[in-house]
C-alpha cells in the first residue's frame, strides 16, 4: 500500500512543481493526500530551515548541518508524517532521507551506513514507499533556481548557501541520488526532468495510476 511518497533531486529540478501538480491529480480522484517538505514542514522545521539555508559559507560545520536536516525530520515524522498516514492520507514530501545521503553523504563524504543509521533514528524508521527521484543536468537544475530567484525577489537574485557550492558538488549529489536509485529500483522512478514540466507530471501521473491500482 502507497502511504508516503518522497520526491528528490538536486535543487532547480522542479520537484515542488510536480508534487503539487500530484496533489491536485490525487484530489480530483477524492484521494486524501497532504503535501510537506523537508526541511521546514513544522513550526520548529521552518525555524530550522531558516538556519540551514541562510547562514553564510563555512559557518556551519558539515555535522552541525547534519543534525539541523535530522532534528527537522524528527519533528517532521512525528508532527506531520505519522499522524496523516494514520489518518488515511497519502503523503507527498518534498525531500526525506535521501536527501541526506545523497547531499551529506556523497556531496559532504559523510559515511553513508552511519547516514542510514541516523536516518533511521530520526524518522523511527519510517520509509517511503515510492520515490521520485527528478534528474536534470546540473547546469539546467541551477539555471532554474536563479531565474525563479530574481523573480520572486523582483529582480534581485539571492542564492542560497546549497545554491552558492561548486558546481562539483552537485554533480557528487546528482551521482548519488542516481546510485541511490539504481540500487533500489522497485522504491524509485528515475524521472527525466530537463523536459517540460507538463510532460513530466503526465509521466509521473502515468506511474500512480499504475502504482495506486496494484
Ligand atoms: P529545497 O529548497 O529543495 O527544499 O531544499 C533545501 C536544501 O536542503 C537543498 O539544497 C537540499 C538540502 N538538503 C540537505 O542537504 N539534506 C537534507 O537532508 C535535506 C532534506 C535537504
Amino acid at each position: 500500500m502507497i502511504r508516503l511518497i518522497t520526491f528528490e533531486g538536486g535543487d532547480g529540478t522542479g520537484k515542488t512543481t510536480q508534487v503539487r501538480a500530484l496533489e491536485e491529480y490525487l484530489q480530483q480522484q477524492q484521494r486524501p493526500c497532504l503535501v510537506t517538505r523537508e526541511p521546514g514542514g513544522t513550526a520548529p522545521g521552518k525555524l530550522i530551515r531558516k538556519v540551514l539555508l541562510e547562514v553564510g559559507d563555512n559557518e556551519v560545520a558539515s555535522s552541525t548541518e547534519l543534525f539541523l536536516y535530522l532534528a527537522d525530520r524528527s519533528q517532521h515524522v512525528h508532527e506531520t508524517i505519522l499522524p496523516a498516514i494514520n489518518a488515511g492520507k497519502i503523503v507527498l514530501c518534498d525531500r526525506f532521507t535521501d536527501s541526506t545521503l545523497a547531499y551529506q553523504g556523497y556531496g559532504r563524504g559523510i559515511d553513508l551506513k552511519w547516514l542510514r543509521q541516523l536516518n533511521d533514528a530520526a524518522s523511527g524508521s519510517v520509509r517511503p514507499d515510492l520515490t521520485f527521484l527528478l534528474d536534470c543536468p546540473v547546469d539546467i537544475g541551477l539555471a532554474r533556481t536563479v531565474r525563479r530567484q530574481a523573480e520572486a525577489v523582483n529582480g534581485r537574485v539571492r542564492e542560497d548557501r546549497f545554491e552558492r557550492e561548486k558546481i562539483e558538488f552537485h554533480e557528487k549529489v546528482r551521482a548519488g541520488f542516481l546510485e541511490l536509485a539504481q540500487n533500489e529500483p522497485l522504491r524509485f522512478r528515475v524521472i527525466d526532468a530537463a523536459k517540460p514540466v507538463e510532460v513530466t507530471a503526465v509521466e509521473i501521473r502515468r506511474i500512480i495510476d499504475k502504482e495506486l491500482v496494484a
